[in-house]
């Protein structure tokens, strides 16, 4: 029997029990050129949020009634097509199902032996590659120069300051908790970084690890958080603004802020939305420099894995409660399906 987890009704503010439906079926035979793809690792990501809303976005939005999408890394246990066999292990944006049966154009293939499965999730996956291009293509960090991340502990963030640092740049992390703030400096060596939830007066804190300014803002959160640190900007400092999840789950209407316009008009800087499928032609340089970094023992990842299928939409919302480390991602056991 197939699992599949759709989207039962588009949640107003925090998700809940009634936006997700867990369904069984039967699992279908795959038509001539397709192939069937048993999930081991689903990626569960903010920007998944966004598509609950019946909104117009650079993705259309989730329809009621249909499995949720997303990353998925899994095993080909069946091929009605030639460029696959059963045992090949492939990545792809499929359905929140156990089992996907897709056109094999839907998948990519991915080597295990280079790679563990899951990092094509994670470093060497989605949100590596977001940090690679956000930072480099829009940050454009140079030595010497002061580069903050929020959001820094997470998948994105993490990556980005390890890349910084390997720009030269002086690195300083913004995160939720003590002991992620511990793990930035201690793993990850970022150079300073701060307990948003703790610190008291924000701005003073972040002024205090950033003596000579902000060069480069990296953000993923917006919020109080980002108020904070635009009031540190220096002249001609870039802005990479690759997320906003402090607001994802605010009803709509409410003010997103931060209130940033005159500092951004003051200090000349520049502020840039990105997403990574602006990017889709450059994917293969991203990931052989990811990789290399990674080879040479440059770039350090964690991941929170979760097991568990029936656990998906749990571990999606503990990305907003903050108790990922690294990227969240959840595996299925071999019991499963
Ligand atoms: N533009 C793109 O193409 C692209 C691609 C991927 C991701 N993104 C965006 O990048 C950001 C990070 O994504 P990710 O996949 O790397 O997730 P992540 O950082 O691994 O996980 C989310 C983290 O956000 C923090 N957080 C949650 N609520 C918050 C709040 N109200 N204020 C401040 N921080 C909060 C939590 O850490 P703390 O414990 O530190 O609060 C949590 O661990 C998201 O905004 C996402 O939408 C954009």
């Amino acid at each position: 029997m197939n699992k599949i987890i759709t989207l039962r009704s588009r949640p107003q503010g925090w998700p809940t029990d009634e936006t997700f439906e867990f369904k069984e079926a039967q699992v279908e035979s795959p038509a001539e050129g397709q192939i069937v793809v048993r999930s081991l690792y689903f990626s569960v990501d903010p920007y998944m949020r966004g598509r609950m809303n019946d909104s117009k976005s650079y993705i259309p939005p989730y329809q009621l009634g249909e499995a949720i999408v997303g990353g998925i890394v899994g095993e080909v246990t069946e091929s009605r097509s030639e460029a696959y066999n059963p045992g090949d292990k492939v990545m792809g944006y499929l359905g929140w199902k156990l089992y996907n049966v897709v056109d094999a154009a839907a998948v990519r293939r991915i080597d295990e032996n280079l790679a563990p499965l899951s990092a094509y999730l994670s470093v060497i996956g989605m949100t590596g590659l977001t940090a690679y291009f956000g930072l480099m293509d829009i940050g454009k960090p140079k030595a010497g120069e002061t580069i903050v991340v929020s959001g820094a502990a997470g998948a994105v963030g993490s990556i980005v300051g390890q890349i910084a640092k390997i720009q030269g740049a002086r690195v300083v992390g913004i995160a939720g908790s003590d002991e992620k703030v511990k793990l930035l400096t201690d793993k990850f060596g970022f150079d300073a970084a701060v307990n948003y939830k703790t610190a008291g007066d924000l701005k003073a804190a972040i002024a205090e690890a950033c003596p000579n300014g902000v060069d480069v803002y990296f953000d993923n959160v917006g919020g109080d958080v980002t108020d904070a640190v635009m009031s540190l900007l220096n002249d001609y400092a870039r802005i990479p603004l690759c997320g906003a999840i402090s607001a994802y789950n605010m009803e709509e209407g409410a003010d997103l802020r931060p209130s940033i316009l005159t500092k951004l008009i003051k200090t000349r800087s520049m502020i840039k939305g990105f997403v990574l499928s602006d990017y889709t032609d450059r994917l293969e340089e991203g990931a052989k420099q990811l990789g290399q970094w990674l080879s040479e023992g440059k770039l350090k990842y964690e991941e929170t894995i979760i097991e568990g299928f029936d656990r998906i939409p749990e571990a999606f919302l503990e990305l907003f409660k903050g108790t990922n480390v690294g990227k969240m991602l959840v595996k299925i056991t071999p019991d499963e399906g």
